[in-house]
């Protein structure tokens, strides 16, 4: 079955980038010129995506606006002439079909996603967090698209993390390996340095199957806890049903990070062909 169908939940507080994101969704944040969440549906359209589910919440009204035209500025650039300019913001609103639904209060990605639920039917899914972005020559979400196809089963994006970093992930535990394709037997959340199941850790992209929708809405929410889609996923495993990791080909950013934030500016800055040599021009000279 094609997945056709992306949730995007970015309704979070953004805690670690504070304070920007007092007044400022993180993923509004831009990588040179773009914002993170403009990547994110490029990803989803570019893996085959037909529709995207944006789960937004407080303070981030930014985001529709972006997605949408923007009458004022179009019939600026129209009398300036800058029709460079015109053409790439007329193409924002053209580039998905998105709905968005809020999320009332954030009580967690996984009650995030169930504010959605009601927009997806009998059907697998994409989920993208909406902080990791991955610089691939195929598109990640497209890149596990392919190991569902093999799998039929829920799809968790992984990559390898240095030991000292693994206890700030969700890290799976897996029970055998075929290449870069990983069955897990267990998901253990940001395991202490020395107890983790492995190296591998998780990353905000997923195949999410019904089947694993349902144990999500199974979770019962416990005072002062959030609902992670995590918590879906490893009911899903209690239930016996199968799970399978992939690490990726690329490089991943957690931009919802201020130093990965940093990092994917001067990459993505260092690979543009108006600004590159500037940039490194500018490093060697304060060096
Ligand atoms: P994160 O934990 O990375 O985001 O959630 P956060 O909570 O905004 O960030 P910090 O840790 O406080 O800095 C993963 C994804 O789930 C969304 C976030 O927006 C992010 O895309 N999320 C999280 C929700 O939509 N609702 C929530 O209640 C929590």
């Amino acid at each position: 079955m094609k997945i056709i169908k992306a949730i995007l939940p970015v309704a979070g507080l953004g805690t670690r980038f504070l304070p920007i994101t007092k007044a400022q969704p993180k993923e509004m944040l831009p990588i040179v010129d773009k914002p993170i969440l403009h990547y994110l549906v490029e990803e989803a359209v570019n893996s085959g995506i037909e529709e995207i589910i944006i789960v937004t919440g407080r303070g981030k009204r930014s985001i529709e606006d972006y997605f949408d035209y923007s009458i004022e500025l179009e019939s600026n650039l129209v009398e300036k002439g800058k029709e460079g300019l015109l053409a790439e913001v007329r193409a924002i609103p053209n580039l998905a079909k998105i709905a968005y639904v809020r999320q009332p209060m954030p009580l967690g990605d996984g009650h995030a996603i169930l504010c959605a639920a009601h927009l997806v039917g009998d059907e697998p899914i994409a989920v993208l967090f909406g902080d990791d972005i991955i610089d691939s020559e195929k598109p990640a979400l497209a890149q596990m698209m392919k190991v569902f196809e093999k799998t039929r089963s829920p799809v968790i994006c992984v990559e390898e993390v240095p030991a000292e970093n693994i206890s700030s992930y969700g890290v799976i535990d897996p029970e055998s390996s075929d290449g870069n394709i990983y069955k897990i037997k267990g998901l253990v959340e940001k395991p202490k340095q020395g107890d983790a199941p492995s190296n591998l850790g998780i990353v905000g992209k997923y195949i999410v199957t019904p089947e694993v929708l349902e144990c999500l809405k199974e979770i019962e929410k416990k005072e002062g806890e959030e609902i992670r889609l995590i918590d879906g996923f490893r009911r899903y495993i209690e239930k016996g049903g199968s799970i399978y990791g992939y690490k990726f080909e690329g490089k991943r950013y957690d931009t919802g990070d201020k130093w990965g934030w940093i990092k994917a500016t001067i990459d993505y800055t260092l690979k543009r062909e108006d600004l590159g040599k500037k940039l490194k021009d500018y490093l060697k000279e304060i060096k």
